[in-house]
């Protein structure tokens, strides 16, 4: 920890979700002064393991604009937003609200309170069937779902922004697809209705579902499935403070891939799933997921080179670990629950 660090005053939004949560741990273990803005509509208020929340949206422009004054944070970092890809394309303009329409008050709120920088929570999606890979940052933006539109929306917000404001810079930061848990099983994900291929199959394996299904088999990849590049969230947390670090150090605006460079099938993960776990859990096949690329690889270079970015858990076997713990938690914990209200019951 340093003194300049322990100053620092930071606004997560989303600071309640997967990956804001691993995020603000990370600042808070870092020294920094953390405030959480969350409405908690996919977020735990659980998962704030320290610093403070303010429960509200980023549409209440009011709460925004007051949180902002009265913490005068130093940078925002933006996570809110809605993230399922398939959701997207059959509820597209939910996307565009809360995605892009949320970004731009949160923008118009940051100038009012005179803030300088953020860092910005895109994804990989805004580059849709990359003609190339791995793909590299600069490669042109095309999304193939309302998501990644939404996301490269605000990318265009910020660019603009910066532009036109001497006094404004920021770091977006494109996620490919993060997975995994805090390795000391302190924090995970945790929503109702998990999409994500990982999280499903974990829980599959620990009969929540009944089945896990593949999306597709007819790719033109090695195996017929979608290929992915996972990273883990803690490696992710890191690159989120790495780019705080370069924005204070007085750098320029820029955009990074945020993956490892290689890709696993869903065969591949679904493998592993099932040697992790010990389990033989059932998978079935079936069609495509509306809105999925085929492949998506991110190249790396740039955010090592630029933000000193070193991953330490760059291993679909650890990923997979660290997830399977935290399922292991959360399974005993509601059980746990479950026990419990069965007990208060019979005592009545
Ligand atoms: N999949 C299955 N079965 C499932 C869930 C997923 O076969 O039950 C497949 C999907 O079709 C896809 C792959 O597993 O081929 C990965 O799907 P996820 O839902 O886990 O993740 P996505 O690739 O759709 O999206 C994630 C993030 C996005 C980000 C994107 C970038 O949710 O925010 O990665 O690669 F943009």
């Amino acid at each position: 920890m340093n003194s300049i660090s322990q100053q620092t005053r930071i606004v997560v939004t989303g600071g309640a979700g997967y990956i804001g949560s691993h995020v603000v741990l990370a600042l808070v273990e870092a020294g920094y002064d953390v405030l959480t803005y969350d409405n908690l509509s996919t977020g735990n208020r659980d998962a704030i393991l320290s610093g403070e929340l303010v429960v509200g949206d980023l549409a209440d422009k009011d709460l925004l604009a007051k949180t902002l004054a009265e913490f005068s944070p130093d940078a925002v970092m933006h996570f809110a937003a809605s993230i399922e890809v398939g959701e997207s394309v059959t509820n597209p303009l939910k996307y565009y609200r809360n995605n892009s329409v949320n970004a731009l008050n949160l923008l118009e709120a940051l100038r009012v309170a005179g803030i300088g920088r953020m860092i910005f929570s895109s994804t990989a999606a805004v580059y849709g069937n990359p003609a190339q890979l791995p793909v590299t940052e600069n490669a042109p933006l095309q999304p193939i779902n309302p998501y990644g539109a939404s996301k490269m929306m605000t990318e265009r917000f910020l660019a603009d922004l910066a532009q036109a404001n001497a006094d404004f810079r920021y770091v977006a930061l494109r996620y490919f697809n993060v997975a995994g848990a805090d390795p000391e099983t302190r924090l995970g994900q945790d929503y109702t209705n998990p999409t994500h291929l990982i999280t499903r199959a974990l829980k599959t394996a620990l009969g929540i579902f009944p089945k896990l299904q593949v999306f597709g088999t007819d790719y033109p990849t090695e195996d017929g499935t979608c290929i992915r590049d996972y990273i883990h969230v803690a490696d992710l947390a890191q690159a989120h403070l790495d780019a705080l670090g370069y924005l204070s150090s007085g750098a320029q605006s820029a955009i990074f891939n945020c993956g490892y460079g290689h890709g696993f099938s869903v065969r591949d993960v679904v493998a592993m799933a099932k040697k992790v776990t010990g389990i033989d859990f059932p998978v079935v096949e079936t069609g495509r997921r509306e809105g999925d690329p085929a492949e998506l690889i991110a190249a790396c270079e740039k955010i090592r080179k630029e933000l000193g970015w070193q991953p330490r858990f760059d291993d679909l076997e650890v990923i997979l670990r660290t997830a399977w713990e935290w399922e292991k938690n959360l399974e005993r914990e509601t059980r746990d629950e479950g026990r419990e209200n069965q007990d208060q019951s019979q005592d009545k």
